[in-house]
């Protein structure tokens, strides 16, 4: 497999950045903001915003009440750090 071991470690690392923030569902959304304000990667403030319920379809983020997007997850660095979460 062509696993991206930095990239999984710093998702790791940063997943939950937004609970310094609050413990609410919006944590990942407030997480990836944090993450594109310190300037990290897309492939990171994703797996931070996307980290929620292991990955989310649109309809699923309406009934949360979040921003209304894909949050399914794509990549196998994605869903080894969301999983593993
Ligand atoms: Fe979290």
């Amino acid at each position: 497999m062509d696993l991206d071991l930095k990239l999984i470690g710093r998702g790791a690392l940063f997943h939950d950045l937004g609970k310094a923030k609050t413990h609410e569902i919006e944590h990942g959304k407030i997480d990836a903001e944090m993450g594109k304000a310190l300037g990290l990667p897309e492939e990171i403030t994703a797996i931070m915003e996307k980290h929620i319920r292991g990955g989310l379809t649109e309809e699923e983020a309406r009934e949360l009440g979040l921003p209304v997007k894909d949050y399914t997850l794509k990549t196998l660095d994605e869903k080894i750090v969301i999983y593993a979460d």
